[in-house]
């Protein structure tokens, strides 16, 4: 038998059984005539004791009734253990043996005891580890390193527990959906190009020589084409693709839960949800959900106070708008942007009037990446006078001599800012001003200690615009995706005023990501196909794109809707991690690519002439 127990299990009332443990040794330390290994498994560590039985006399050791004193075969282990180095896999014939006292190890789930080695064998030998596995270090080692010997990286204890908490996590949402008479249905992978508004990974057809199958963006049709094959209450852990650009929160192929529920208002799914979110936070963490029922907040509000759709509720400081006020300034940053139809607003920093010139100028650097051309600041650096207006003398900043005393006092009290506080301003079009001050906002509120790592700030954003207009495209475009329905009221302004029309939406954000969204759907042919006409889609377009759902919607579909959640940026929120590879068994660079399998890579001419394609040549010259 390789082992009768794990590394995790032993205890004091153990004490006396004959046990054989294997795993990897995690730490060797050599005594001379005793030598320690720390044995290590899935499921945790045990001191193995192993001593050559010649001079040094172990506390209950030669213990005859387990046969574990028997000097040659101690004197066999000790040989063994002397040529073990950290992550060789060894198999120990020992006996349990409480501690003595002072000797337990309370960092140690199985600290109370040590098994007493009688044999050791060696199953197999490792090389020395590129880095360290033991312990907590590993973090500062190049990532690149830790992807290409992933699984050595999936040995350390804290890559194995957020492993072991995706597992939790999962298994949760399983049995909370099977609890509640869900369906789970897995859909195809080779499917054909769904739209989620990323680009599609596609997959050349052998048998169909110039077609491709797409892979899924998202089960969204299949799920409801389920809906309308009467499963009503279907469920999935469906893994996605899409070829986007990455960051720390994507990747190429990532996992949802997907559900689809039929005979459902928005409010349903939110509830489900909802309920969901509680019981797994209550489940699986330590901390406190921040508020609940979860605050509802509608997406012109959240642009407004946050800039974002994903607003970090944790902290206040929220956003300020100034337009009006600035409309008619003698500042001309201010006045063109506004004459441009552009917005001004703001954010505090707290207690940040006195910053040094190099730090304001700093600041800027977090509103650049998103077009800001710069930052206008004014420090409250004293009182008001008596009047309300402020004096020079109690302002610090480059642009109050632009400005008039009504319109700095009207900034100050829209900011909200106390003595001593730091006013920055954003002047742009919409899109800029607001994304440039989201993430300041975020800065900000990192710098100054105000976003607490403890709490788990769940909220929904609802009533999101159906269509946004695509500049580069001369379109409208789905916000979500073009099942998404209008809100009942808002059908009859959808060709004349597109931008007003609001969508039954909502997404999930947890502490500033989004983890998930979904939607009611449009369930009748006639609304389907208005929907598809407003996106520009010729009836051709339609037909060869769109033709099977138009037409499962004729075969009597049920009012519908759903949502998707992200597993992976779940796991990560409560794991602590910064990005989402961190709770991947075996994710992909920020590049897309696998550096342990080395992929994409190259194929066989054969297989590329068997699937109908040809490489172009400056890529062929890569070879
Ligand atoms: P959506 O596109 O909003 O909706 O995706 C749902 C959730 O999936 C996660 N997610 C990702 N996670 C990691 N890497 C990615 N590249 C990535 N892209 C998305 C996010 C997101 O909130 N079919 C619809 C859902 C529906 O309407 O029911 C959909 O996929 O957490
Ligand atoms: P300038 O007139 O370009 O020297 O800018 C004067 C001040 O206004 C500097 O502090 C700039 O950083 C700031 N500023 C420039 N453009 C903007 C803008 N679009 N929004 C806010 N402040 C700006």
């Amino acid at each position: 038998m390789l082992k009768t127990h794990t590394c995790g299990e032993l205890r004091a009332s153990d004490a006396g059984k004959a046990v054989t443990l294997s795993g990897w040794v995690n730490r060797r330390r050599d005594h001379g005539g005793l030598i320690f290994l720390d044995l290590r498994d899935r499921f945790g560590i045990t001191q193995v004791t192993i001593s050559d039985d010649s001079e040094l006399d172990l506390p209950n050791a030669a213990n005859p009734s387990n046969g574990s004193g028997n000097s040659s075969s101690c004197t066999q282990a000790h040989e063994v253990a002397s040529q073990v180095r950290s992550e060789f896999v060894v198999r120990v014939n020992g006996s349990v043996q409480k501690r003595p006292e002072g000797f337990e190890n309370p960092e140690l789930d199985t600290g109370e005891i040590e098994v007493i080695a009688s044999e050791l064998e060696i199953l197999s030998e490792a090389r020395t580890p590129p880095f360290v596995i033991s312990g907590s270090q590993g973090d500062e080692v190049d990532e690149a390193v830790r992807l290409k010997y992933r699984y050595l990286d999936l040995r350390r204890p804290k890559l194995a527990e957020n492993m072991r908490l995706r597992h939790e996590i999962v298994r949760f949402i399983r049995n909370y959906f099977y609890e509640r008479d869900f369906l789970e249905v897995e859909t195809p992978i080779l499917l054909k190009s769904t739209p989620e508004g990323a680009r599609d990974f596609v997959v050349p057809s052998r048998i169909h020589a110039g077609r491709f199958y797409a892979l899924p963006q998202s089960p969204q049709q299949m799920k409801q084409l389920l809906m309308i094959a009467g499963f009503e209450r279907y469920f999935q852990i469906a893994r996605c693709f899409r070829d986007e650009d990455l960051r720390a929160d994507r990747q190429p192929e990532f996992t949802q839960l997907d559900l689809e529920m039929s005979f459902v208002e928005a409010a349903d799914i939110m509830a489900l949800i909802e309920e969901m979110l509680i019981k797994l936070s209550a489940k699986i963490s330590d901390k406190p959900v921040q508020q609940t029922p979860f605050p509802v907040m509608s997406y012109d509000e959240a642009m407004a106070k946050y800039g974002i759709d994903r607003p970090d509720i944790r902290f206040g400081l929220q956003l300020f708008e100034v337009t009006d006020l600035v409309r008619n300034s003698q500042f001309g940053v201010f006045k063109n942007a506004v004459a441009a139809g552009g917005i001004v607003k703001g954010v505090l920093f707290p207690q940040g009037a006195d910053l040094s010139r190099k730090e304001i100028d700093g600041l800027i650097e977090y509103v650049k990446p998103y077009g800001a051309k710069g930052l206008a600041w004014i420090g409250l650096t004293g009182e008001a006078a008596a009047d309300g207006t402020y004096p020079a003398e109690s302002l610090r900043s480059p642009i109050i001599k632009f400005l008039g005393k009504e319109e700095i006092a009207g900034i100050v009290s829209a900011s909200d800012a106390r003595r001593g506080d730091l006013i920055l301003l954003v002047a742009d079009e919409e899109g800029v001003t607001n994304p440039a001050l989201a993430n300041l906002r975020l800065e900000i509120g990192a710098r100054t200690d105000l976003i607490s790592s403890d709490l788990l700030a769940f909220c929904w954003v609802v009533d999101f615009p159906l269509l946004e207009y695509d500049r580069d495209e001369d379109r409208w475009g789905a916000i979500h995706h073009p099942f998404t329905s209008a809100r009942d009221e808002d059908w009859s302004i959808l060709e004349q005023r597109p931008a007003d029309v609001k969508a039954k939406a909502y997404d999930i954000v947890l502490n500033g990501w989004e983890i998930g969204g979904g939607s009611i759907r449009i369930h009748r042919s006639d609304q389907q196909m208005r929907m598809f006409q407003r996106l520009g889609l010729s009836e051709s377009e339609v037909d060869e794109q769109f033709g099977h759902m138009l037409e499962a919607f004729q075969y009597g579909a049920p009012p519908h809707g759903g949502i998707a959640m992200g597993i992976e940026r779940v796991v990560a929120l409560f794991a602590d991690a910064q990005s989402i590879r961190e709770v991947m068994a075996f994710p992909k660079t920020a590049t897309g690519t696998d550096l342990l399998l080395e992929a994409p890579s190259l194929v066989e001419d054969e297989q590329l002439a068997e699937l109908h394609i040809a490489v172009r040549e400056q890529e062929e010259s890569a070879k």
